[in-house]
């Protein structure tokens, strides 16, 4: 069978097996997911709740076990981790690393890409052995696959040594579901399709204590017509300013030094807030005044990116010149069947009036290439716009069909082979901007916030700029999570090499 007819088979056959009622196996809960349901919108009001508390007779279940989790794709998930990791904590885990000391793993999974799906099914299969030898272990799915019928599906058909598997709205289910898989003999599914409340003061196990994730609004209504996101996120729902600029303000009274604003698309922000007419250049003019060295924000759309914030990212201070902008493609027709709702010529003035506020700024993006149809003319209109953009970098996929999103439904004519080249080409014009731009940064001093040890040599540090550019030099460990001056020696493709200067040097 090739690839073509395995796939075929296996979405005919999870179609199939959606139709089937599988409640009668379940003695616990059975909530399954449903794209369908997820894709509704509904105009009913989000409550807000202050109250979450892990029942008392669950404050002990973990007590000498250990957990572990393993997260796949973007902040969104690694911040989902903490809170699971914080819940965790309060039931009376400890983390560990080992998969095989663990008494509990979860696979926190990204949905974004079939490849990033094939990871978390590869890992499943590895998890079987493990579950063999301890029969005792608990085993859990969560993140964006919970969120599909046809995931669920799967692991219902053929991963049986899954205990557990939750959705994105379900996080704060987790100790009850924990119970249920710890003492009940059958798989617990709790998957909601439509989005919960806001559940603010979950507890959390931040991974660090130099930067560190605040969310500021969840879910997606954009639906780019490729994006699985919308489905698995729910709709957009923005935490109240005052509740984001506490964290804000706790996180600088404990020593953090970075923070990175996070949402699906932190531009709508604020525009479902019923009572207050507040933005993100709003909260972002609030967050400039918190003494803390920096603030980053994720992922940008650019069709909400408006001019207050601008205005406000011009002031610079704590708020870092790096714009993460993703354009998707620099062709007009394709932007239109990606349903981007801007022109590439849009993309370029917002681009050129960020510029003109912020001339020093950093802009990256995100690009998918080899969307259905796709013409060679449609690819080098993308090539012209990253020659245009100058980027500093860019994260670039071959676009990947995902079940249930309108592009997954329109015929494709591109081959792979085809894909994979225009990837390598647009690559090579990524890599060579990025090192052009490195090497601009050579002779110069710049900012350094000590991120750790070095993952290819621990006597070395890294760290970044304020521009988001990974910084390698030497320097006592004593620097680590301490703002230092660099001078940058040595430019590479993705990085620079550097020495640490004296703070009289800086200006000098
Ligand atoms: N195929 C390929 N890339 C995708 N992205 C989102 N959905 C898909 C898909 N179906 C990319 C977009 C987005 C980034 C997070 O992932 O570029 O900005
Ligand atoms: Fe993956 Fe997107 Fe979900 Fe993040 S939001 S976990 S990138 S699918």
């Amino acid at each position: 069978m090739n690839e073509e007819q395995r796939k075929q088979q296996e979405t005919s056959s999870s179609q199939e097996k959606s139709t089937k009622d599988y409640s009668q196996y379940f003695e616990t809960t059975y909530v399954p997911p449903s794209l369908k349901q997820a894709k509704k919108r509904g105009k009913e009001d989000i409550a807000i709740h202050y109250d979450f508390e892990i029942p008392v007779n669950m404050q002990q279940i973990g007590s000498g076990k250990k957990f572990l989790i393993r997260t796949y794709g973007c902040q969104m998930n690694e911040h989902d981790s903490e809170n699971m990791a914080g819940i965790l904590m309060n039931m009376g885990f400890v983390s560990t690393s080992i998969a095989e000391e663990a008494d509990v793993i979860l696979i926190n999974t990204c949905a974004i890409r079939e490849n990033a799906e094939n990871k978390v099914f590869g890992e499943l299969g590895h998890l079987k052995a493990l579950k063999r030898d301890n029969p005792g272990l608990i085993l859990g799915v969560c993140g964006c696959m919970s969120q599909e019928e046809s995931v669920v599906n799967r692991i219902l058909e053929k991963h049986q040594q899954i205990d557990l598997i939750f959705g994105t709205h379900n996080i704060h289910r987790l100790p009850e579901l924990l119970q249920s898989a710890i003492f009940g003999k059958e798989m617990v599914v709790e998957v909601w399709s439509k989005e919960g409340d806001i559940i603010e003061n979950m507890p959390r196990a931040r991974k660090g204590q130099i930067q560190g994730w605040v969310n500021i609004m969840y879910g997606c209504d954009k639906f780019c017509t490729y994006c699985i996101v919308p489905y698995t996120r729910g709709k957009e729902r923005s935490r109240r300013p005052e509740d984001i600029i506490e964290e804000v303000r706790h996180l600088a009274r404990n020593g953090y030094k970075e923070i990175t604003l996070l949402g699906q698309n932190v531009n709508a922000y604020g525009k479902d807030l019923a009572d207050v007419n507040y933005g993100l250049g709003d909260l972002m003019d609030e967050l400039h005044k918190i003494d803390i060295p920096r603030i980053r924000f994720t992922t940008s759309h650019p069709r909400d990116f408006d001019d207050h914030l601008i205005d406000v990212l011009a002031k610079g201070g704590n708020l870092v010149e790096h714009i993460h902008l993703p354009v998707q493609s620099g062709n007009n027709e394709i932007l239109k069947l990606m349903a981007r709702k801007y022109t590439r010529e849009q993309y370029v003035e917002l681009a050129g009036k960020i510029k003109q506020a912020i001339p020093n700024a950093s802009f990256t993006t995100d690009i998918i290439v080899g969307f259905p149809n796709e013409t060679e003319e449609q690819f080098e209109d993308t090539m012209t716009l990253v020659r245009e953009m100058d980027y500093d970098s860019a994260f670039t996929y071959i676009y990947s069909p995902r079940d249930g999103t309108p592009a997954a439904k329109m015929q494709d004519n591109v081959p792979m082979e085809v894909k994979k080249a225009r990837l390598k080409r647009l690559n090579e014009l990524v890599n060579e901007q990025s090192a052009k731009k490195n090497l601009d940064y050579q002779g110069r001093v710049v900012e350094v916030l000590v991120e750790g040890e070095s993952k290819k040599n621990p006597d070395v540090l890294s760290g970044r700029t304020r521009t988001n550019r990974l910084v390698n030099f030497r320097a006592p460990k004593s620097a680590i999570g301490q703002i230092v001056h660099v001078r940058v020696t040595e430019a590479k493709t993705w990085s620079l090499n550097g020495e640490v200067v004296e703070m009289s040097e800086v200006n000098g």
